[in-house]
């Protein structure tokens, strides 16, 4: 498995440009078989997820070709079988937007149970809600998914609990479904709207996207579209609480800061400097860091992606900081592996009591997850001394030539591969 060695201590400056919203681009890849003509996507970030969710496609039948960086042209008309490959999907959590997007363009579908849980439960009880509102069966059975419509006729889903995923299928399964749809407690992520604007360059009628209510005209066809994907908000953050947890002074380009609103009022208020711009913040500290209490919560509430890195920071404010984690039940793994580099947080359920040690020093650690391994390198630019970071493969699924931008901001961080490896694990996310 291959490693990151960083020799801490070194505050982060200069410019760091974002890239393509991981979150986005995943519903966004699946999607474009609902058109009836290639497509055309631009800033698709440079990522595990999107490799495997390219590979899907063209394992399925499409034409899928890089046409530069960032750039690929997807033609999906040749694709005819709704059963997604099982070894490729049940690697990647996302693989279940091929549910939606199979079942509303081919009204059947046949793909792998989402993958574990490391996050803590996550099943799918309100996608399957969603698409029998629409008129499909859903059954279970040796690890796959199976759903069957005879017609897809648009109706009204109310959500349980607002859910990403399931709000993203309910569109994919609808956008050509016979009929008007309303989806009601909708969560309201900018990749939701982004996924909503893709859909509409092809010709869908969608409305709502980014409120809690959003209604969907069915369409005949989808034509092609040529599209750009918004920048990633929890990349964006994560340099931000970087540049913060170093003492730095860093511009972060190509974001959206209205995505950012919910992180840049948390860190002004614990004493960063937050300087707004039209694309792009800039972060820098002049003085001591103080606590604060984080609550994950949907959009436009602190995300939940943003919590390990945050109470990271954390660590290196002074006073005690709750954290509470209120979307997943199992997101505080990555605590042990802070402890380890001098972290003194106690954990109770969903609430993690920070104190604020002042300083990590460096230490060997595993990411156990993709934000968890973001955490990681976080601590281990802010520490003392050197610390080895294993398994960041679970890193690279989200995080665009990390390593590079890093360095390119000052940090000492190296790529080291190791020889023999256990079986490469991908966790859901
Ligand atoms: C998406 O996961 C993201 N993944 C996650 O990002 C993100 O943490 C999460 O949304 C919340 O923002 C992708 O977009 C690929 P949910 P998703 O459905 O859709 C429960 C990352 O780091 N729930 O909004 O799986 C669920 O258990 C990853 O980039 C049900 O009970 O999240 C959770 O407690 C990690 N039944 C809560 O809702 C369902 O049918 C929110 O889950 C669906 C969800």
């Amino acid at each position: 498995m291959d490693k990151f060695i960083i020799k801490g201590g070194t505050p982060l400056k200069g410019e760091v440009t974002i890239s393509g919203a991981k979150n986005a681009v995943v519903a966004e890849i699946p999607a474009v078989i609902l058109a009836d003509e290639p497509c055309v996507l631009e800033n698709v970030p440079d990522i595990a997820d999107v490799s495997i969710s390219l590979r899907i496609l063209y394992e399925m039948g499409a034409d899928v070709n890089k046409l530069g960086d960032g750039v690929y042209r997807i033609d999906a008309t040749k694709i005819k079988d709704s059963i997604v490959p099982y070894e490729l999907a049940r690697h990647m959590r996302a693989s279940y937007y091929f549910l939606g997007t199979l079942l509303g363009k081919f009204h059947r579908a046949r793909v792998a149970m989402p993958g574990g849980c490391y996050l803590g439960d996550r099943p799918i009880d309100q996608h399957l809600k969603a698409f029998s509102a629409l008129g499909a069966d859903c059954s279970l059975d040796n690890g796959m998914v199976d759903i069957n419509a005879d017609m897809l006729i648009g109706s009204q889903i109310y959500f349980d609990k607002i859910t990403v995923g399931g709000t993203i299928n309910a569109i994919l399964a609808s956008v050509k479904a016979t009929g008007l749809t309303i989806i009601e407690n909708a969560a309201k992520e900018p990749h939701i709207v982004d996924l909503a604007n893709f859909l509409n360059s092809m010709g869908a009628d969608i409305m709502g996207a980014g409120t809690d209510v959003i209604k969907i005209r069915g369409v005949k066809h989808l034509k092609g579209t040529q599209y750009a994907i918004i920048p990633d908000q929890i990349e964006a953050g994560t340099y931000m609480v970087a540049a913060a947890a170093t003492k730095g002074d860093v511009l972060i380009k190509n974001v959206i800061p209205k995505h950012l609103e919910s992180i840049t009022q948390k860190l002004a208020k614990i004493g960063v400097n937050v300087e707004e711009y039209d694309d792009s913040v800039r972060i820098s500290v002049d003085g001591p860091l103080v606590k604060t209490s984080i609550k994950t919560m949907p959009h436009p509430g602190f995300p939940t992606d943003m919590q390990p890195q945050f109470s990271t920071l954390l660590c290196l404010a002074e006073g005690t900081s709750i954290v509470t984690e209120d979307i997943f039940n199992n997101r505080f793994r990555y605590v042990d592996e802070l402890r380890r580099m001098g972290a003194d947080i106690s954990v109770e359920g969903r609430v993690a009591v920070i104190e604020g040690v002042g300083k990590f020093s460096g230490a060997p650690v595993t990411a156990p997850d993709l934000r968890a391994g973001a955490a990681l390198v976080i601590a281990g630019l802010a520490a003392s001394g050197v610390t080895e970071i294993d398994d960041i493969y679970h890193i690279e699924r989200g995080y665009e030539n990390i390593e590079q931008k890093l360095r390119s901001l000052g940090a000492d961080i190296i790529k080291k591969s190791v020889p023999g490896s256990s079986v490469r694990k991908i966790e859901a996310g």
